[in-house]
């Protein structure tokens, strides 16, 4: 049957008739907010790169968090820049490192927010790499099973500050298994794993290196991070954290990988984020200011996209703003 007996304005032809057909609605319990936090109280600075996003205090992000539940938001996840760098990445499994305080602080003004941590080195080494890294012949590498001590190490401060989720975003082979190992021998069986199992090495990071101030001081990160050509690699590395223990796969970033999206959320069929990362909300956001698009609409679409393509709830820094959108 075709045309002119199928018409598919038919279906199109008011808002009601549009709400009852809609195949994917967007729910503020579908997001997850980013926040940077750093030493201090009262902090609130702006981030140049990402307008509307700032570098917080453990007070001040607490602050900011406990306005998340009201919104219908209801989860948080947190990046740490410390008082000091170093070669090893200390301040990232410090009892009382900066995430640690900012989890602390957070749990104890919104209790029932779903905290994440963030694991990774990039923001706590002073190469600003995401790990240990040794010389090599003329450059360098990042030494994979050294890294996995730490990324133990750090799970568990996470956890014992209070984190619900462990989210390890540092492409290290094994992480997941490590963490289960770590989290399970020091009596937290119940905090949760999202792996940034498919996590490309990708230029839409750009903002968030100035506002975690983490760039690499030499070399990039494409030892270590997917090749943006590849999807069939995706479905390995899912499936490698997946047999190692991950209670939820994260794709990362999301808009250029829906299809990446789309299949491993097909081929697992576990919880699955993505993240909508910072260069996705800037160039929406710079686009806006220039009067180019409507960021609402704008945003809005990306996220509905999103989550078409697959994703149970999307990390993005629109969390807030698109809430208050779909509430309007
Ligand atoms: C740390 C990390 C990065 C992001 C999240 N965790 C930066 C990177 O890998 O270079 C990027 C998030 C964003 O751009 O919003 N490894």
């Amino acid at each position: 049957m075709a045309f002119p007996i199928q018409r598919p304005r038919r279906l199109r032809v008011s808002p009601a008739v549009r709400a009852l057909v809609r195949e994917t609605e967007l729910s503020p319990a579908d997001f997850v907010m980013p926040f940077f936090v750093r030493p201090g109280k009262g902090e609130k600075r702006p981030i140049g790169s990402m307008p509307g996003q700032f570098q917080y205090s453990p007070d001040t992000v607490a602050q900011a968090a406990a306005e998340l539940p009201a919104l219908g938001v209801p989860g948080i996840i947190l990046f740490g820049i410390p008082e000091r760098k170093d070669e090893f990445g200390s301040g990232a499994y410090a009892g009382d490192g900066i995430v640690q305080r900012a989890i602390r602080a957070v749990k104890e003004a919104a209790p029932g927010l779903a905290v994440m941590a963030d694991l990774c080195f990039c923001e706590y080494t002073s190469h600003g790499h995401c790990g240990v890294v040794r010389k090599k012949d003329d450059g360098f590498i990042l030494d994979n099973d050294a890294t996995l001590e730490l990324t133990a190490k750090t799970a568990v401060s996470q956890a014992e500050a209070g984190a619900d989720i462990i989210a390890p975003s540092g492409m290290t082979d094994g992480m997941v298994g490590a963490i289960r190992k770590a989290l399970d021998g020091s009596g937290r069986q119940d905090t949760a794993i999202l792996s940034y199992a498919v996590k490309y090495s990708s230029a839409f990071y750009g903002p968030f290196r100035d506002a975690a101030e983490s760039p690499p001081q030499f070399g990039d990160r494409s030892t270590y991070q997917m090749d943006p050509a590849n999807a069939r690699e995706a479905l390995r590395e899912a499936a490698l954290d997946v047999e190692e223990g991950a209670d939820m796969l994260m794709v990362k970033p999301a808009l250029a990988y829906l299809d990446v999206l789309a299949s491993v959320k097909a081929r697992f069929g576990l919880p699955t984020a993505a993240y909508s990362v910072s260069g996705e909300y800037s160039m929406i956001r710079a686009a806006a200011e220039k009067g180019w698009m409507d960021e609402r609409r704008t945003g809005l679409e990306v996220l509905t996209a999103i989550k078409r393509a697959g994703a149970d709830f999307i990390l993005t820094y629109h969390a807030a703003d698109a809430a208050r959108w779909l509430g309007a």
